[in-house]
């Protein structure tokens, strides 16, 4: 590209032959001719200086940007030149790098309204049902209700009818779709013909953990909920256990735990392909895979991003990526996320062995199994 110095002024001897000049007689001619090819080749080296400048410049602008894009994602987060996708990290970032995430919510449709839900997330409590709809919340086509309204599982509530149950609603657009949950309605023998008469063609979303963890994380709230009110609650030995040494059947955390039962009264009035199921224990350590099942299951369109994800060291948990816009902390309270309290082996084994044939008879009526063997407490 650039001529190197004795190149050019050869070249600039050459192109300025002094043939007028030299016409012009005396060494006066001469000297003007010497002095028009300094000249020239001052110019010629400004202008060299000026090509590498520019190229310096070029090669930073690359470098910069190169590191911008990578920095920020490569991803939808960043904007224009930044959104080729052979710059996005194939890992998830770490720990509490918080940027503005990629599914800003779009507040733009028609006929604003409260709406029964068309969907409902109607259980299992202790499973993740918050962090399952703080997530599908994030989609731009679906509002949340993040209030429990335990409608359909209260007689009371109940009794004030739809359209006190519409009004609870936050509002949406046409072409948005309204999501509820309440996980006591799982365990609760009217909910299934409640909401069937409400709309039988709802989508219904059931998200499940392994039934011992569960009983373990129903088991660390109450003692959570009591110790807030200065009461002691009473040893998980003492309470899942009974006089004999058996499995309490009795204890309601149990009976919670115990799926097909419940399952059951669902199944009366729901096929099963009107129920999605989350992985509990998988929405844990990859939601993005759950949650794209989930968008799926209610075609609403694939918009949350793997990348809106980030796992917090510190919560121990993935939360998500926020906008400075928004105003809703990253993370789940401390409330989701407890420490269970330490439980003894044999404790673990005699629960494990209780659940095994119940599992076995959930598993049949849902058509799918789970790896609940693997106790990750
Ligand atoms: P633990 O507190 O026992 O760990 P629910 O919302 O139905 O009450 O479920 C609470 C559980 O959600 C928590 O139980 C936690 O394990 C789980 N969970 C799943 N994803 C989470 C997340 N991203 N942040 C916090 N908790 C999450």
């Amino acid at each position: 590209m650039s001529l190197g110095s004795d190149d050019l002024q050869t070249s600039l001897l050459q192109h300025a032959t002094p043939d007028v000049t030299l016409r012009r007689s005396g060494s006066c001619a001469v000297a003007e001719w010497i002095t028009s090819v300094k000249a020239r080749l001052r110019s010629s080296k400004n202008l060299r200086s000026k090509l590498i400048a520019l190229v310096i410049l070029v090669v930073v602008t690359v470098i910069l940007i190169m590191y911008t894009c990578l920095s920020c994602g490569g991803g939808t987060q960043c904007a224009g030149i930044c959104s080729f996708s052979s710059l996005k990290p194939m890992k998830l970032k770490a720990d509490d790098e918080v940027t503005c995430n990629s599914t800003e919510k779009a507040f733009i449709g028609k006929n604003p309204a409260k709406r029964l839900p068309q969907a409902i997330i109607f259980g299992v409590r202790k499973a993740g049902t918050r962090a399952l709809l703080e997530f599908l919340g994030l989609h731009p086509d679906i509002v949340v209700n993040v209030v429990e309204q335990h409608f359909f599982s209260n007689d009371v509530n109940y009794s004030k009818g739809l359209e006190y149950y519409r009004e609870q609603m936050p509002a949406s657009y046409e072409q948005q779709i309204t999501i509820e949950k309440t996980p006591k309605y799982f365990i609760d023998i009217m909910a299934p013909e409640r909401i069937y008469r409400m709309n039988h063609s709802v989508k219904l979303i059931l998200i499940l953990r392994d039934p011992v963890v569960r009983l373990f994380s129903d088991y660390a709230q109450l003692v959570a909920k009591n110790k807030e009110n200065n009461i002691t609650y009473p040893p998980l030995e003492e309470m899942v256990l009974d006089e004999n040494g058996e499995v309490n059947l009795d204890y309601k955390l149990v009976q919670v735990s115990v799926y097909y039962k419940h399952i059951i009264h669902w199944l009366e009035f729901f096929d099963l392909h009107q129920i999605h199921i989350v992985d509990g224990d998988k929405l844990i350590i990859d939601p993005y895979y759950e949650i794209y099942e989930a968008e799926k299951f209610l075609g609403v369109g694939h918009k949350i991003q793997r990348d809106i994800f980030f796992f917090n060291k510190t919560k121990g948990f993935y939360c998500v990526r926020q906008c400075t816009s928004s105003t809703s902390p990253p993370c789940l309270g401390e409330t989701k996320g407890r420490q269970h309290p330490p439980v003894d082996k044999k404790l673990v084994e005699k629960l494990r062995t209780f659940f095994e044939d119940k599992n076995e008879k959930f598993f049949q009526l849902i058509h799918r199994s789970f790896n609940w063997t693997t106790l990750i407490v």
